[in-house]
Formats: structure tokens, C-alpha cells, sequence
């Protein structure tokens, strides 16, 4: 059979209130035309991320009854370490409540450790959290994409790379001493969730030993990750994913995991680590801002949901489903002409509002214009990715669209089709905005708009 199907059925439902177009112009206009103001109840397709938004299994919620609660050395975290340990192969596993977290602990204990006066640290991407995180303790964060990053309509298969050349031609200019480590995010969320290859990674593996300087993963999408590699680097096709997830962790020295994504659970995340020196350094300040080792900043439930779920998500039918999911919609606003980033990531859409709405100058948000016409049309939320986020540090005008794990079926996919199929139709009628209220930073979250 050619077509791929939800490889579980539905034991708990969550009703969806159905809203219609008039209802859904006076709820945007009372949020002032931003998205993030208005309430989750009022969303038909909530595409605003795929972060803490995934439905946990049965096993998931039987594992949260058998939660060990004990402050120390519960049941839980052994079978939470085991199962990171297997997956990984790193002999430290330290629980924390989310990515961030595992990342402001890592890269205080890195950079404390070295004593730089001008720390740098390169990535292919930093995420923004992490880049605020190293930002914050007054190092510089670099990106190293391959310059296909940068041409949305170019389709090649490991859009989410290190630029080997330039990450060398950096640590051939620097002091050992000023990079603390080198991190590699996996997929690169910022660069459209893009897979980064085997042969990639282990090129900057090479170049770190060269250097003698550690080699991180931010590992939040290492499975979407793994399975591109299954499916687009030859050498790889006869493998598992779980294999291929722990040939890439084996690569490196430790890694910062936000299992909000690949963990399948609402909260929760891990810090790792081969250094028992750093990781004796982490644990200390583990104890100082999130808790005793063996719970990090997690009840003993999430630590059974997690271990669960990193079981869960290593499943290929279930990657099948997630990445084919991704690439059908792909497929179907192409055939309409909407321009996207191409391929298509992991994890989500994102639509070019700068090409797909040329009537709309840049200074009137073509992104937000989209956004709000995707809720009026049809209950959907996106978020804009372009000048209402960047302000002026950014050439592109995105709308993301990302999609929380096993929550939406086929038909929710087609109606999003459509909404996006009348939209096309009718997009000269679309119409700039105007800020009317912002604050100094990450205005995004709590700007005001007015049509113009
Ligand atoms: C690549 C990447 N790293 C780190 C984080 C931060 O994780 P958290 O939201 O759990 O703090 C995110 C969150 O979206 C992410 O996408």
C-alpha cells in the first residue's frame, strides 16, 4: 500500500469548539490582531509549535502512575538513566526541566572551565534560547550554515549543515582557550528544521579532535534527524534509526536535549556528558537552580514519561507518519503555487510571505497579514517568522507552521489544505499591518496590530 496511515488510533479525545468566520474576526480583533493573544480555545489547528504540544501514549500515562516520588535515587530516574544511557551512550545523565536549563548549565560550566576573556562559541545554528544562553554569560554565539541555508527554493538534502570550511578557518584563528566547545543542532530548528548529515557530523567531529576542543549536539529533533539520514544518505539505508541515533551521539561528547520535542512529552529535558568532570560541575549547579540529581527539575512521573517516549519516538512507522505528514502538505501547496521552503523540514512549513503576498510591502508585515488570515479562514494558528520578530535582522518573511506530534489526523491536514487552497484564491484581498503597540524586546509575543 502506497499510503501511509496514523500508525496508532485515538483512546482519549479533546474536543475541538468550532468557531466560524464572523466569530473568529471579533476574537482578533479583541487579541489585536496578534496570535499569541488569542486563546488556545478559540484555535480549530493550533500550528504554533511542535514544543511541549505532543500527545503522550498509553504507555507514556501508565509509566506517570508509576512514578517513583523519592527525593533521592528514585525508581524512576534508573530507568530514565538506562534508557539515555542505551540511546546515547554517555556515562553522565543529568534530568532537567527543558532545554534551556541543560543549556545555561552547560555553558556556565564550559566557560567557567576555561577562563576566556572572548569566548565563542560555533554552531551551525544557535536556537535562540541557546544563543541567549551563551550570549548571557557575555561569550559571542557564531553560525556556520552551508550557504544552500539561505535560498529557500533550493532543494538539497542536508540543508541543515556546518560549513566545515569556515568552522576551520575559525578555529585555525583562535585561541583553544576561547572555544569553550563546538555545538552542532540537530535538525536546525532556526534554518527550517533542516536535517544535518552523518558525513557532516562527523566532519566536525574530525575537526574538533583535531582541535581538542569538545563537540556538543543539541539533540531536541535527533530522531526526525536520524531518519533523514536513513533516508537520504545512502551509506545509511540499511540501518536503524535507532542505530543511526546512537552512531551520531557516539560522535560527540555530551549534548543538551529539550524532550519537549523528540522526548514526546509535554516538560522535560536532559544534560549529558562523557567529562565526569564536567559533569561533577554541573551537577552542582544542577542542585543550585533545578534540583538533586536524580530528579534534576522534573517529577519522578516525567522521568517515566520521557524514558518512555525515547523508546517511542525511535518507532519508524511513527517517523514515517511525522515526515511523510510534513512532505504531503509540502507536496499539495506546491502543486498551488504557495512558495515554501524547500524540502520541507521535519517538523514544519514554512510558507514565504514576502513571494506569496508581493502586493504587501515588508514594512506593512506580509507574514502577520497571513497569519491573521489563516485564523480568520479557518481557525488555523501559524506564527510569523520575519520582521515582527527580527525587526530589521532578517531578509526573509516567513510563516511557520509547525506540528505538534501525533495530535492532528489526515482530515485535519486536508482542511488545512483547503483554508490555504482559498486563501491563495482570494490573496490580492489580503491587506498590510501597523504595529500600534510594542514593547523593546521579543515585541512578537505581545505586540498590537491594526489593519491598514
Ligand atoms: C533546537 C532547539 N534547542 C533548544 C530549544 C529549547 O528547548 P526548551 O524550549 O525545552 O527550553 C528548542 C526549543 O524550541 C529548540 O528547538
Amino acid at each position: 500500500m502506497k499510503t501511509v496511515i496514523e500508525p496508532f488510533r485515538i483512546k482519549m479525545v479533546e474536543p475541538i469548539r468550532m468557531t466560524t468566520v464572523v466569530e473568529r474576526e471579533q476574537i482578533l480583533k479583541k487579541a489585536n490582531y496578534n496570535l499569541f493573544l488569542v486563546p488556545a480555545k478559540d484555535v480549530l489547528i493550533d500550528l504554533l509549535t511542535d514544543s511541549g504540544t505532543a500527545a503522550m501514549s498509553a504507555a507514556q500515562w501508565a509509566g506517570m502512575m508509576e512514578g517513583d516520588e523519592s527525593y533521592a535515587g528514585s525508581k524512576s530516574f534508573e530507568r530514565f538513566e538506562k534508557v539515555v544511557k542505551e540511546l546515547t551512550g554517555y556515562p553522565y545523565i543529568i534530568p532537567v526541566h527543558q532545554g534551556r536549563a541543560a543549556e545555561k548549565i552547560l555553558f556556565h560550566v564550559a566557560i567557567r572551565h576555561l577562563g576566556s576573556r572572548q569566548p565563542m562559541v560555533p554552531n551551525n545554528t544557535h536556537f535562540d534560547t541557546t544563543r541567549a544562553n551563551v550570549e548571557y554569560l557575555g561569550a559571542k554565539a557564531i553560525d556556520f550554515p552551508v550557504l544552500e541555508a539561505s535560498q529557500p527554493a533550493l532543494r538539497k538534502p542536508f540543508k541543515g549543515n556546518m560549513d566545515l570550511e569556515k568552522l576551520e578557518n575559525f578555529l585555525n584563528q583562535h585561541a583553544k582557550k576561547d572555544v569553550p566547545l563546538i555545538m552542532m543542532t540537530i535538525t536546525n530548528n532556526s534554518r527550517g528544521g533542516q536535517p544535518v548529515s552523518m558525513q557532516n557530523l562527523k566532519g566536525v567531529q574530525k575537526l574538533a579532535q583535531k582541535y581538542k576542543i569538545p563537540f556538543f549536539l543539541d539533540a531536541a529533533r535527533f530522531a526526525e534527524n536520524a531518519y533523514f539520514i536513513q533516508q537520504r544518505e545512502p551509506k545509511y539505508n540499511t540501518k536503524t534509526v535507532k542505530e543511526i541515533a546512537q552512531e551520531i551521539f557516539r560522535l560527540s561528547d555530551g549534548c543538551t536535549m529539550s524532550a519537549k520535542k523528540d522526548g514526546l512529552v509535554n516538560m522535560g529535558g536532559f544534560l549529558a556528558f562523557h567529562s565526569k568532570k564536567w559533569a561533577m560541575s554541573a551537577r552542582s549547579l544542577l542542585i543550585l537552580t533545578e534540583g538533586f540529581p536524580t530528579y534534576g527539575g522534573l517529577a519522578g512521573r516525567d522521568l517515566e514519561a520521557i524514558a518512555q517516549g525515547l523508546e517511542e519516538v525511535v518507532d519508524e512507522d511513527y517517523l514515517k507518519y511525522r515526515i511523510r505528514t510534513i512532505e504531503y502538505i509540502a507536496i499539495r501547496l506546491i502543486q498551488m503555487g504557495v512558495p515554501i521552503v524547500q524540502p520541507p523540514g521535519g517538523h514544519a512549513i514554512y510558507i514565504d510571505a514576502a513571494s506569496f503576498l508581493k502586493h504587501i510591502p515588508r514594512s506593512q508585515f506580509p507574514g502577520q497579514s497571513l497569519v491573521c488570515e489563516l485564523y480568520v479562514r479557518g481557525g488555523v494558528r501559524g506564527v510569523e517568522i520575519g520582521s515582527v520578530m527580527f525587526g530589521a535582522n532578517t531578509d526573509m518573511e516567513l510563516v511557520r507552521l509547525a506540528f505538534p506530534r501525533r495530535v492532528y489526523t489526515q482530515s485535519h491536514v486536508d482542511y488545512l489544505l483547503e483554508v490555504i487552497e482559498e486563501i491563495t484564491k482570494n490573496k490580492s484581498r489580503l491587506h498590510g499591518y501597523k504595529i500600534t503597540y510594542e514593547e523593546p524586546i521579543m515585541r512578537h509575543f505581545t505586540a498590537h496590530f491594526k489593519p491598514i
